[in-house]
């Protein structure tokens, strides 16, 4: 959520702030902007719209300069308009701020300001920040203007309510830039005669594969040849060169037309990670040393609580079934943004679990934290491995999914869904899950991949059906049980990138209050594989056929036998236990909303107001 790159060497900024940029456009997509200082004080560029804007704007008066920073950003305080584009000035117009988060006592400083004499041109919090460093700067008396400029933004940030990633510079300060984090991620690449800043290391990995995370608090000063990291109180301490694991090719689009489509066709790989070497096909159990937790500890369980949101909290949803079938330990999933501010009863054996693709996502973090807070054992299940919830929980696992770019989550949907197994029958062996339902499970397991490449197969059946109804006024989805949350993420993925309503629900609700819906032009989707309430689906889906409303039907094969001649359009998936069904069944619901969305011409990448990595609340 709003994307930030700055830069201090010996090239020209502008193409690797422009490039980074468009590497962190997943961030956020609707202004950008860049300010780059050479000898005759800043230069700006920034305007409404995407990257492809700011770039045809910085090509008709290129901007010098071998220092600047940059921003693409998903607004959250003033309108979308090139005046409210990062960056932000101070009074002076000497000082150039990006920021991602939310200064939440915006008003008060600027009030203060305001009766000082500030004025201002934007309606945004980063603004008054801008101005308020600056005040700082201008008011300290010494001729070490790095020193003066790192002390202002220390003293500001103290003054701060809320979140920030930020980065800025000053027309007087050559080759230096500031960088400083609270709730929101920011990065130190270091290079060699350059280092870099960015919100996300795929906006750098171009160019340097050595990172310092940086964590909340830190506030670092950049230069060509060296960095300081301090603490925002203006202590010293030790942070660690990290080697990013993933290169500049592994974050391209490859052939695909989108990264969405590359992402759901990378599945058979990032489902093989997911469980590679924490299989133990002797116990028929599995391992999962990144919890951190003795087996005394793991027995002593008794409930279990799933947090997160949009797709990680359905990925949840499909863990509260899984984690109670193959353990018999109460689990509930939990809206993060909820959970937080919730005072719910919870017993000392309790074991709550973040999930979290970008382990940045403000709520999640939150609930992570106010968990901790409470004395609960919290734990990760996420994919970026320096990210905040990875580093602030007390164990986790990673999904090692690679980096997922396209702002739909696909591939970290279904890596959630098979850790969650994974630690069901963790839990499960250490109760009462038999040695054979252990061992039959992970040759299911086992067997996925393959099953999910047969699965990606019907790409081209899904794309004629999804054609077929370009022209609907919306979708609902159905589903029992392991596939109820499937429904619920099927609806999300169409929301998200055709902009359809849609909505899941249990198939069973239908006759309670969605059968008025239903009508020609209003499809339903039911995920209805033969299972144990198949012939329950069946009859859901027998009322919907009575009122005349499409059926698209997810099913296996003996299923489709029985669809015959009911459902209008049935898309079959291998057959597979039902705990691990819905790593299946999700995938023709992600294709059949990137068929869809493509037929509507929506930007499936880039969807309207949305954006990966949502930092603010
Ligand atoms: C859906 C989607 C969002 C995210 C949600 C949580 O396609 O991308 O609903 O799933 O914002 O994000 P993470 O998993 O990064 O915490």
């Amino acid at each position: 959520m709003c994307g930030i790159v700055g830069y201090v060497g010996r090239s020209e900024a502008a193409p690797i702030l422009l490039d980074g940029l468009k590497r962190l456009e997943y961030r956020g997509y609707d202004s950008a902007g860049v300010a780059i200082v050479n000898g005759e004080g800043v230069q700006t560029r920034k305007c409404a719209g995407r990257i492809a804007a700011l770039s045809k704007l910085m090509a008709q008066k290129p901007p010098s300069g071998s220092f600047g920073i940059s921003h693409t950003r998903w607004a959250t305080h003033g309108k979308v308009n090139d005046t409210n584009a990062h960056p932000h000035f101070d009074q002076s117009g000497k000082l150039a701020l990006v920021h991602n988060g939310v200064i939440e006592n915006y008003g008060a400083l600027k009030a203060q300001l305001v009766e000082q004499g500030h004025t201002f041109e934007t309606e945004t919090d980063t603004e008054v920040l801008a101005h308020l460093i600056g005040s700082i700067y201008d008011k300290i008396d010494n001729n070490d203007s790095k020193g003066r400029l790192v002390n202002a933004t220390r003293e500001a940030l103290k003054q701060v309510i809320g979140t920030y990633g930020i980065a800025l510079l000053h027309a007087d300060v050559p080759d230096f830039i500031v960088g400083a984090r609270r709730g929101s991620p920011l990065v130190l690449g270091v290079g060699r005669d350059e280092n870099f800043l960015a919100s996300d290391v795929s906006a750098i990995v171009a160019h340097t594969r050595d990172a310092v995370y940086l964590n909340d608090f830190d506030l670092v000063a950049v230069e060509r040849d060296k960095f300081e990291i301090s603490s925002i109180d203006g202590e010293t301490g030790e942070h660690q060169i990290n080697k990013v694991e993933f290169t500049s090719e592994d974050i391209s689009k490859g052939d695909y037309a989108h990264y969405m489509l590359k992402e759901i066709f990378e599945q058979p790989d990032s489902v093989r990670d997911a469980m590679r070497g924490r299989l133990n096909t002797e116990e028929c159990t599995a391992k999962l040393g990144g919890l951190n937790m003795t087996a005394a500890e793991l027995r002593d369980v008794g409930r279990v609580v799933l947090t997160g949101c949009g797709t990680a909290l359905h990925a949840g949803g499909v863990g509260e079934y899984l984690i109670e079938q193959l353990a018999s330990v109460p689990t509930e999933v939990e809206f993060a943004s909820e959970f937080r501010h919730r005072n719910t009863p919870m017993t000392r054996d309790t074991l709550v679990f973040a999930i979290s693709q970008s382990g940045e996502t403000a709520d999640t973090l939150g609930a992570l934290r106010e968990s901790r807070r409470k004395g609960y054992r919290t734990l990760g299940i996420c994919n970026n491995v320096a990210s905040t919830i990875a580093r602030e929980s007390d164990g986790g696992v990673y999904m090692h999914a690679g980096p997922e770019i396209g702002v739909a989550a696909t591939k970290s949907f279904t890596s959630q869904v098979v850790i969650l197994t994974l630690i069901g029958l963790l839990l499960g062996r250490m109760r009462n899950l038999s040695t054979a339902e252990g061992s039959r499970l992970i040759e299911a397991l086992e067997a996925l991949p393959d099953q999910i490449e047969d699965t990606l197969k019907l790409s081209d059946h899904i794309k004629s059906i999804a054609n077929k109804y370009v022209d609907v006024s919306g979708m609902l989805f159905f589903g029992r049980q392991f596939n109820y949350p499937i429904a619920l993420e099927g609806a999300l993925k169409m929301k998200e990138i055709t902009y359809l309503y849609a909505e899941g629900h249990p198939s069973a609700e239908l006759k309670h209050g969605i059968i008025a819906l239903v009508r020609p032009d209003l499809p339903s989707i039911f995920v209805a594989p033969d299972d144990g309430v198949f012939s329950k689906n069946l009859n859901n889906i027998e009322q919907v056929k009575a009122r005349k409303g499409p059926i698209i039907a997810v099913t296996t094969q003996s299923g489709a036998k029985q669809l015959k001649g009911i459902a209008n359009d049935v898309i079959v998936v291998p057959d597979a236990p039902d705990t691990l069904m819905p790593i299946l069944t999700v995938i023709p619901l992600q294709l059949l909303a990137y068929h869809l969305a493509v037929g509507l011409g929506r930007d499936v990448d880039k969807p309207r107001n949305l954006a990966k990595s949502v930092t603010v609340e």
